[in-house]
């Protein structure tokens, strides 16, 4: 009569077990110390700018300010700057007229109409093209 072999448990057994075994080292080493508990979070740092004032930058526009330049500043700065305008085409009387009007009807801008003529006046005397 042969001896008989111990027979091995099934394959399917070795799955669990790996298994427990792989959450018993990981619990060991979590209580040992080994494994970094995540540290508290950091306070937030202090804003060294945060009493800095407010410095726009120097320079004078390449339009003309002072009073005639008022309702350039008043209706025109409030979406792009004074000198964006003169970034683009110098136009006449027509081109200015149409584009004060575009930015009113096309682009919601409030601009009351008792004074689009001295907007257009202004704008084409300073980025005209007369
Ligand atoms: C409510 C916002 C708003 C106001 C106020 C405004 N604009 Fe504009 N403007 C725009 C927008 C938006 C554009 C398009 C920008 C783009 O295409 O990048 C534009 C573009 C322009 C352009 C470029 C040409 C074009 O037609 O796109 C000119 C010139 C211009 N604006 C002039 C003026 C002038 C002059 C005034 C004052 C009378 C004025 N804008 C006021 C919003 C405004």
């Amino acid at each position: 009569m042969k001896p008989r072999r111990p027979r091995l448990p099934s394959p399917g057994c070795w799955i669990p077990l790996g298994a427990l075994s792989l959450v018993g080292v990981v619990s060991l080493l979590a209580t040992s110390g080994t494994i970094a508990t995540p540290s508290p979070v950091e306070a937030p740092r202090p804003n060294p700018h945060r009493d800095d004032p407010w410095v726009l930058p120097a320079g004078e526009p390449a339009m003309p300010a002072g009073d005639e330049a008022g309702p350039v500043r008043r209706h025109c700065a409030l979406c792009h700057s004074h000198d964006y305008i003169t970034t683009q085409p110098r136009l006449g009387r027509a081109g200015w007229a149409a584009s004060v009007e575009k930015m009113r009807a096309k682009y919601g801008a409030p601009i009351p109409t008792n004074d689009v003529p001295a907007l257009v006046n202004y704008l084409v005397k300073h980025h005209g093209k007369e």
